[in-house]
């Protein structure tokens, strides 16, 4: 044995019950009532804390070439900041380059993400040229464990958007391979409409981005990804789902017995519209933007009822100087929001705080991300045989945001000032000691590569 942690109440997405767990070699190695430490093997007293399985954050952008920039944080900081917010699994978008293949794109960003990585990652491709020997990829992909695709229905001068063909034709074919597809679900012609209208009133705060894109965009384009996933029966993941109506469809499918799952993420729990009446507001500029209180009501009654499966970040930071290029006009504004270091803590706060329970937390953080994303039961879970990817979690801690006590690298965050009711104070990745009591601990290259399955 090379660790046990004592004491700890183990929360899981499906029990809650005092064990000690012994780690070796990177795995849970055995859970029992109480275990003995041979002499020299370390022991966590972990009496009065949480003992949880690490989140995974299906959803980031790290260095990524978009709006006019790169995102702020690199692999390492990204993941450095992961480990500090108890994320021991990061998945990054690889944007398939036009022209390219889908493995070779992935492998590109491997190599970049890899001597970086400070826990384990994965990656989902955005398919951005489906070409017909592309298609026939897709299957080749899901064997080399990355099973999951995503297709941007909007950005179309950033040339990531691909037209409802494009949505059928990989919705189709990831059926017949146990691949899963996720949509970036707004009305692009609707959004440009707006855009060129609001400029031409000399409408350009943060506020217009807002208008440019509310509910209603979101919503057609979420009906008609699940439209197309019903008609060819087809799993169908929405990420970063942030309109009420939008979930209507999701919750009338799921009803109706359809493989329909959604993704939301912490910024549209925690904020509003309202952010975009800031004077800094142009920080909060992400698509979809923040919708109004009813939607986030929404939101959280859908986690609640299980049809919001997932919980992610989205985590695409910028400067900053570069959310400044926006300051007189919207559109110039790099396009994302920070939140990898906020997921689990903003979540697990909320269940300390009473409005769902810690079981439902580590369910939607980090028990169906494994699941969905075909990495269970190595990650997901604290069981005998899983990963040891564990957190400490010390419900009785006080814990206020702020840029300093952050660890990526973007000089501000939209989480500056938000108290959080309990935080973590260990992260373990693999049974290795990446982040304690407010520092990382860990080591850039620690991260390995999660081959994932598919679903046939
Ligand atoms: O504004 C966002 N969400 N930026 C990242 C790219 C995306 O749409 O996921
Ligand atoms: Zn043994
Ligand atoms: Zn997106
Ligand atoms: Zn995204």
């Amino acid at each position: 044995m090379d660790l046990i942690i004592k004491n700890g109440t183990i929360i899981t997405a499906a029990d809650t019950y005092t064990a000690d767990i012994a780690v070796k070699d990177g795995k849970i190695h055995m859970i029992a009532a109480s275990l003995d430490a041979p002499e020299g093997v370390e022991v966590v007293d972990a009496a009065g804390k949480y003992v949880l399985p690490g989140a995974i954050d299906a959803h980031t952008h790290l260095e990524m070439p978009f709006g006019g920039t790169t995102s702020a944080d690199s692999y390492e900081a990204g993941t450095r900041a992961a480990a500090c917010g108890g994320v021991t699994t990061v998945f990054d978008f690889v944007i398939q380059g036009k022209g390219k293949g889908l493995i070779e794109s992935v492998e590109a960003r491997k190599a970049l993400c890899e001597p970086q990585a400070c826990v384990d990652y994965a990656f989902h491709t955005a398919i951005t040229d489906l070409r017909p020997e592309v298609l026939e990829e897709l299957e080749k992909s899901v064997e080399y464990g990355v099973p999951s695709f995503k297709v941007f229905m909007v950005y179309k001068k950033e040339g990531l958007m691909v037209d409802d063909g494009v949505l059928a034709a990989a919705l189709e074919k990831a059926r017949d391979i146990g691949a899963l597809v996720s949509v970036h679900a707004e009305n692009p012609d609707l959004i440009d409409r707006r855009i060129e209208k609001f400029l031409g009133e000399g409408k350009t705060s943060a506020w217009y981005h807002y208008e440019s894109r509310p509910e209603f965009v979101e919503a057609e384009a979420v009906k008609r990804a699940i439209h197309w996933a019903k008609a060819f029966d087809a799993p169908l993941n929405i990420v970063h789902l942030a309109c009420k109506e939008g979930l209507d469809e999701v919750t009338k499918a799921r009803d109706e017995g359809y493989q329909i799952t959604a993704e939301t993420c912490p910024q549209y729990l925690y904020f509003n519209k309202d952010v975009y009446k800031r004077e800094d507001g142009r920080n909060w500029v992400c698509s979809p933007p923040m919708k109004g209180q009813d939607s986030q009501d929404a939101l959280w009654e859908g986690i609640k009822r299980g049809d919001i499966t997932t919980v992610a970040t989205d985590h695409c930071p910028f400067q900053s100087y570069e959310k400044d290029w926006g300051k007189d006009d919207f559109t110039k504004i790099p396009n994302g929001c920070m939140g990898i270091e906020n997921l689990y803590p903003y979540m697990l706060s909320e269940a300390n705080k009473g409005r769902i329970s810690f079981n439902k937390a580590v369910e939607v953080c980090s028990y169906n991300v494994a699941k969905l994303y075909g990495c269970a039961p190595e990650k997901g879970t604290i069981a005998a045989g899983s990963d040891a990817d564990i957190v400490i979690y010390d419900p009785n801690m006080s814990f206020v945001v702020s840029k300093d006590n952050m660890h990526s690298d973007v000089d501000y965050t939209i989480w500056e000032g938000v108290e959080m009711t309990g935080y973590p104070v260990m992260t373990f990745s693999r049974g290795k000691l990446v982040f304690k009591d407010g520092e990382f601990v860990g080591e850039a290259g620690w991260g390995q590569f999660v081959k994932r399955k598919g679903n046939k």
